[in-house]
């Protein structure tokens, strides 16, 4: 079968769905190549944190209701060592704004109901997905489809497929650099059936290794603790994740982890990661095909979400009026953000885990750095202002 697009989007997580959302409402066809079904990524347990502008681009086109009415809005995080927890009042600190807690495969879920609802076509399934012809003018995906091979031809390919996808190897070797750091260790994740007994966001510097407690509802806790890279889960029954969650959380001031059943449990490697740049020939790649960060800034999915908002712009642009000067652009501009959130995750990173290389005289640098955030208005503020997003221009 042969179809005709003018955007082929590979990958249905937050990026491309949401690329294709943003097209439509601009007048710009395009399909949708998902490798995964339907409800395999409506429920692929993934962050959890929307910054003010993301929840704002959300809202504006038309797909924020729901989350409106589910998502946590929260005004500040805590920083907790040495026993004790220090508030970062983020509203205060950046003039009024605010993140949104509500997990990504809600976000997922929202938009492909959005469209679903503008019968916007996306192909859940498909295997051997392929793209070729990236330096003409009419690039092709092709795939199979419950038997049968499909071909795409489109004027532009968006590469949404995530760090483990095939657009970015597609490219030829030679044409993208790449940026790396992986960290040595892990996170274990879990979802608990517990109703969270805080109300925020609490990042935890411990000498056992970093510990994260967030939430995605008024019922269900979601926690972290740093483990060993190699860690395999088989080696953390539920009573020695609560155990470790207990140590790295617990405060001085008899503030108690409330447990609750296990619904979900995972080990994620931490990397950063970007290619630069992100386009070749008629291939732009956007989200996590394009770059990761470690889970600690919250950043992945927020960075995703303005990588779209630029090439939905760039590739109205280009095919209103022809001109390619956004789209010659899309990777510059895009990458000025992803550079300030790879730092800003490194330095969260750096700031509360336990590096195994560390020596003594590296902890007490650790704890200097989080004693003057909690101290200083003006390191409050820079943390703060990264967390909540940066403006978009
Ligand atoms: N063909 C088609 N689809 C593919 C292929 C393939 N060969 N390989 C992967 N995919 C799909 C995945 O199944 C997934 O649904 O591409 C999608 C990529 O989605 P994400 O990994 O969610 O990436 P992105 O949309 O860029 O969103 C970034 O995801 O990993 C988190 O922390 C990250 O929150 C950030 C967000
Ligand atoms: C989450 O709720 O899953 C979450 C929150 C904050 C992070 C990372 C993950 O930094």
């Amino acid at each position: 079968m042969l179809m005709r697009t003018q955007v082929g989007i590979v990958g249905a997580g937050p990026a491309g769905l949401l690329l294709s959302h943003l097209l439509h409402l601009h007048g710009v066809e395009s399909v949708v190549v998902e490798n995964r079904s339907r409800d395999y990524v409506e429920h692929r347990v993934r962050a959890g944190v929307l910054e003010q502008g993301t929840v704002d681009l959300l809202n504006e086109s038309g797909v924020g209701e729901r989350m409106q009415r589910e998502g946590l809005v929260h005004h500040g995080i805590e920083l907790r060592f040495g026993g004790r927890g220090h508030r970062i009042d983020m509203t205060d600190l950046t003039g009024g704004r605010s993140i949104t807690v509500y997990g990504q495969q809600e976000v997922v879920k929202d938009l492909i109901r959005a469209r679903a609802g503008a019968d916007g076509p996306i192909v859940f399934g498909a295997t051997d997905v392929a793209v070729h012809d990236l330096d003409t003018a009419v690039p092709r995906i092709t795939f199979r489809n419950g038997g049968e091979t499909v071909e795409i031809k489109s004027n532009v390919i968006a590469g949404c497929d995530g760090f483990h996808g095939i657009c970015r190897p597609s490219i030829p070797s030679g044409v993208l650099s790449v940026f790396e750091r992986t960290y040595p260790f892990a996170w274990l994740g879990i979802l608990a059936e517990a109703p969270p007994t805080h109300e925020e966001l609490i990042y935890a510097y411990h000498e056992r290794g970093f510990a994260l407690y967030s939430m995605r509802s008024p019922e269900i806790t979601r926690l972290y603790v740093q483990v060993a890279p190699e860690e395999d889960i088989g080696g953390w029954p539920d009573e020695r994740i609560w155990q470790e969650l207990h140590t790295r959380l617990e405060t001085d001031d008899g503030w108690k982890l409330r447990e609750g059943k296990i619904v979900e449990k995972g080990i994620t490697g931490m990397r950063s990661f970007v290619v630069e740049p992100m386009q070749f020939g008629r291939l732009f790649l956007a989200g996590d095909a394009a770059h990761i960060v470690p889970p600690t800034g919250a950043k992945g999915m927020n960075l995703a979400v303005a990588d779209v908002r630029a090439l939905a712009r760039a590739l109205t642009g280009f095919f209103k009026s022809g001109k390619t000067d956004m789209l010659d652009a899309y990777s510059a501009t895009c990458l000025k953000r992803i550079w300030r959130a790879e730092h800003f995750s490194w330095w969260m990173t750096s700031m509360l885990h336990r590096f195994p290389s560390d020596d003594a005289f590296q902890h007490r640098l650790q704890r200097s750095q989080l004693e003057y955030v909690a101290r200083s208005r003006p390191a409050a503020t820079s943390l703060a202002e990264n967390y909540v997003g940066l403006p978009f221009d």
